[in-house]
């Protein structure tokens, strides 16, 4: 068999294990704008002052990434290992827990949720990731706790705001006995946000753990597609081969949207964007919203066309970027900036 036809086999057959069709979606009459990890543009990422901020900002949905502790717990945090984001290192008591570990393929260094307790957990404070990118965001340094879901649940619920969950290395989790979907679904229903109704969607850049979602929850399932590589859980297959029209027309079968890189949609030539890809049309006449990340307002996250000066980590035209995106027909965009990325989608609308 060919590379391709390999690949392609290797979706299908991972495809024909769904029998549960897809949950009815249903299409927001206006696109999204989503607080990703919060307004983490403005604060240190997954905290709940990050998310009280996107929501101030006009965030229609907020996004916990999602990883597990040592007792089960859920925490809002974007890769398990938490010394980029929090104090953890300036902790004596937890030195002895700093390892290395092998994460989807790659080894990381450093200290891992699942070996703390939520309790240990809570003696941890937040802090931003991107000092240099952001160095204003340095002063709420150790002023943060690590939220659990329940907790943005929580406020997600007194605020009326719709909720962006994302496994975070499902398959890895599974591996250590501390499997993400049962809490998360069960996390959901302790607080009713289980109804198809709800405005919560459920995303993971792995295919297998969002079919078996698929057969145990009604809200609706976004499939994460990156700019390169391909889902950890099934070797062979591409994102590449995933955003093809037989790529859309498969995951319809269990996902009702697509998170996609944003160079899928505004390809770059030269680092400017250029026309925009068929991905939107050929996702949407899989019955399949698209929402794209990240959007980010510092120049060295943005093609060249959107820069405003030479300054990587200067401001370049985030409204702009934002508008080019809704032109091309999204349905939502993922946005560290919320603020900008709602004045834009307003805007737009007007
Ligand atoms: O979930 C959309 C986007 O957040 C995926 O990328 O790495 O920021 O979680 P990441
Ligand atoms: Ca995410």
């Amino acid at each position: 068999m060919t590379t391709r036809s390999l690949i392609v086999a290797a979706l299908a057959a991972a495809l024909t294990l769904t029998a549960v069709p897809a949950n009815a979606h249903r299409r927001d009459p206006d696109p999204l704008v989503i607080g990703h990890r919060g307004a983490s543009g403005y604060r240190p990422e997954h905290t709940l002052a990050s998310y009280q901020l996107a929501i101030d900002q006009g965030a229609d949905y907020i996004e916990p990434d999602v990883v597990s502790t040592r007792d089960g717990v859920l925490v809002a945090r974007h890769e398990n290992e938490i010394s980029g984001t929090t104090d953890v290192a300036s902790h004596p008591e937890f030195a002895g827990r700093r390892t290395t570990k092998v994460i989807d393929g790659t080894p990381f260094t450093g200290w891992f949720t699942e070996d703390f307790t939520y309790a240990e957990l809570s003696t941890l404070r937040a802090k931003e990731r991107l000092p240099q990118v952001r160095p204003q965001n340095t002063a709420y340094d150790g002023q943060f706790l690590i939220p659990t879901l329940d907790e943005v649940l929580d406020l997600a619920v007194r605020e009326g705001v719709g909720v962006y969950p994302e496994t975070k290395h499902p398959t890895y989790f599974d591996s250590v006995g501390l499997s993400l979907e049962e809490p998360l679904v069960a996390a959901l229903e302790a607080h009713d946000l289980d109804d198809r109704s709800d405005d919560v969607i459920i995303q993971s850049f792995e295919v297998t753990n969002l079919q078996d979602l698929n057969r145990m929850t009604r809200v609706d399932l976004g499939q994460l597609v990156d700019a390169t590589r391909g889902p950890v859980d099934l070797p062979g297959v591409t994102y590449a081969s995933m955003v093809t029209r037989q790529g859309l027309r498969a995951i319809s079968t269990y996902a009702d949207g697509l998170g996609a890189h944003k160079d899928w949609v505004l390809p770059r030539t030269n680092g400017a964007t250029t026309t925009p890809s068929t991905v939107v049309r050929d996702a949407h006449r899989a019955d399949l919203v698209v929402h794209v990340w990240t959007l980010r307002r510092e120049n060295q996250f943005m093609a060249t066309n959107f820069r405003i000066g030479t300054d990587p980590n200067a401001p370049g035209d985030l409204f702009a970027e934002t508008q080019a995106f809704l032109d091309a027909g999204v349905d939502g965009v993922f946005s560290d900036n919320p603020d900008i990325a709602s004045a834009a989608l307003a805007d737009w609308l007007r």
